[in-house]
């Protein structure tokens, strides 16, 4: 198998595709309640330009796609794309991460496509809260969804974003949630591309604080192995059937071990979350591009990768303070 490096050793196996960046919901931390500026439809890569770009990317080593958005699901015909997707040669897992909205239906179609797991965002388990975050009264929706995942058995991770003044009394009926049922219940830091110039309080709730936190109420918590590059430092409690595990997404401990690139909608390449992107390959691929030079503009870009998510940060050429949207990115 080929294996793909950057400029710092580190293989790259893994592509984050953001599919659209349009979203049904408004999550505080993650868009204005306005919304924001979609991009023209003309301007989304096409399933078909999706389907190319990864097909090059396997040859080149990428094994694993998660796909994101916005929310994955409001784009039309996205199973159909998905069950297309998932017979790329080489290409070795597919993953979704969606906020569970539109996905319970779905259920049976994306077992049977073969989809690996679901990363499921649900950032309250208390009605009003969620409401108060999400801006949109769909919490019974989400929460049959995530119950429907755990009867389906379809590996499933759950997203809470910690945020200061609106979700903390959740963390620990959330740590709760993975005692009875073997889902993998995440705590992330807060991170400042909400869309707008609001900075969060970041860095309240820091990884440290969060463990501290659960660790106050369950004192029986011990280590668990975490995957070879993941994202969260994973903890599992004495009698419990899931575990849970906290992403330090704003301390940013995990660079050393980063694997991943991402496709924005609009098919900007970006080779760390914080940077403001590095070219265009659908403009790329729209100017006639073959295959052989849709690899080397790639191969040029992960030779030139900041080491870490803080000189990512340091070289945006515009933006410096973020306020870019989640959505628009993929997360
Ligand atoms: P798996 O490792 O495949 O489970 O995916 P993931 O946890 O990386 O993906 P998911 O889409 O569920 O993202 C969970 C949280 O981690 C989100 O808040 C992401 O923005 C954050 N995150 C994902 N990848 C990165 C990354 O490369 N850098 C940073 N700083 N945060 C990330
Ligand atoms: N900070 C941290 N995580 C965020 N997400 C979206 N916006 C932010 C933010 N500002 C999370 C979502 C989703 C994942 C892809 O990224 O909750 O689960
Ligand atoms: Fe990778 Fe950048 Fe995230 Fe660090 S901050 S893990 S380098 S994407």
């Amino acid at each position: 198998m080929i294996m793909l490096y950057d400029n710092h050793q580190r293989p790259i196996n893994y592509l984050r595709l953001a599919v659209t960046d349009r979203c049904n919901l408004r999550c505080f931390y993650c868009m204005p309640e306005e919304g924001i500026d979609y991009v023209p439809k003309t301007e989304l890569l096409s399933y078909e330009e999706m389907l190319r770009l990864v097909r090059v990317l396997a040859k080149m080593g990428i094994t694993k796609v998660r796909i994101t958005g916005g929310e994955p699901f409001v784009r039309k015909d996205m199973i159909h794309f998905l069950s297309d997707l998932v017979k790329t040669p080489n290409l070795q897992e597919v993953h979704l991460t969606t906020n569970g909205t539109l996905t319970q239906n779905l259920i049976p179609q994306l077992q049977q496509i073969g989809i690996k797991s679901v990363n499921l965002s649900l950032d309250s388990l208390n009605k009003q809260r969620f409401f108060d975050i999400t801006r949109r009264d769909v919490f019974d929706t989400v929460m049959e969804t995530l119950h429907a995942l755990i009867v389906a058995k379809l590996p499933t991770k759950i997203n809470m974003v910690v945020m200061q003044d609106q979700n903390i009394d959740d963390i620990i009926p959330m740590v709760e949630l993975a005692k009875a049922n073997p889902i993998n219940v995440r705590f992330i830091e807060e991170m400042p591309f909400n869309g707008t110039n609001r900075t969060p309080s970041l860095l309240e709730w820091n990884y440290k604080r969060i463990y501290q936190h659960i660790e106050a109420t369950y004192p029986h918590i011990y280590k668990i192995e975490d995957g070879k590059y993941s994202t969260s430092t994973n903890y599992q409690i004495k009698g419990f059937q899931g575990t849970f595990g906290i992403i330090a997404a704003y301390s940013r401990t995990f660079c050393g071990t980063c694997n991943r690139i991402r496709l924005t909608p609009r098919g900007i390449l970006k080779t760390c979350l914080y940077d403001t992107g590095v070219f265009n390959i659908k403009d790329v691929m729209r100017a006639g591009a073959s295959d052989a030079q849709i690899q080397a503009t790639f191969l040029d870009a992960l030779g030139n990768r900041a080491k870490d998510g803080f000189e990512a940060e340091q070289n945006r050429h515009f933006d410096p303070l973020i306020t870019e949207s989640m959505s628009s990115i993929g997360g």
